[in-house]
């Protein structure tokens, strides 16, 4: 079977699944053409090519959609009610200040993604690593947290350039009592691999 009439028979069932990657249509593809006992060895990336010739509506369909939702309604973190909004700023590496309006029970981690900041949370926020870590600028809010259970401890030794008032992001939620809450974000983090213990 030509490489056309594989894609005519293919592309059905290819439009109605607009995200396939060039990868999964190529796999699609050797499956039509294993699976044709009249086929000849098909070259799957001449057919893929074929197809983006053929069929420029799917190429586009496979595209990522881009999204222009602003910021901070990516991730987990809603806009705050209006008169809920809680305050905090960021102090970036460069010490630019970024402050934001927030809700009630958000934790700095998604908060500073939400905003493109630079925080890692390499461990998705489940206290395993370090590259959430904040410094709090103010004592007196470091000391209206609730104190930093053994888990939130123990990350934070491996932390880069600990202080007094360091905080793992992930583990800060906002209350009202931290309205105005100021952290820095250290200039550097540890993000440990397996590797680093052999
Ligand atoms: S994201 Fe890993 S401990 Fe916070």
């Amino acid at each position: 079977m030509s490489a056309p009439k594989l894609f005519a028979q293919a592309l059905p069932t290819l439009r109605r699944a607009p995200r396939l990657t060039t990868g999964a249509i190529g796999r699609r593809v050797r499956c039509y053409t294993q699976a044709s006992a009249a086929a000849r060895p098909t070259n799957s990336s001449r057919v893929v090519q074929a197809v983006a010739r053929r069929s420029p509506a799917l190429m586009r369909a496979q595209r990522r959609t881009f999204s222009a939702s602003p910021a901070v309604s990516h991730g987990h973190i809603k806009p705050p009610k209006p008169g809920e909004e809680l305050y905090v700023t960021f102090v970036d590496k460069e010490g630019v200040e970024h402050k934001f309006a927030v809700s009630k029970g958000d934790n700095l981690l998604d908060i500073a993604q939400a905003n493109d900041l630079e925080m890692e949370g390499a461990c998705g926020g489940s206290c395993a690593c370090s590259t959430c870590h904040v410094i709090v600028l103010d004592q007196e809010y470091y000391d209206k947290m609730p104190e930093p259970d053994d888990d939130e401890n123990d990350m934070l030794d491996l932390a880069f350039g600990l202080q007094e008032t360091s905080r793992l992001g992930c583990q800060v939620v906002m209350t009202p009592e931290l309205d105005g809450l100021r952290v820095k974000l250290p200039s550097m983090t540890r993000n440990l691999q397996s590797s680093d213990f052999k």
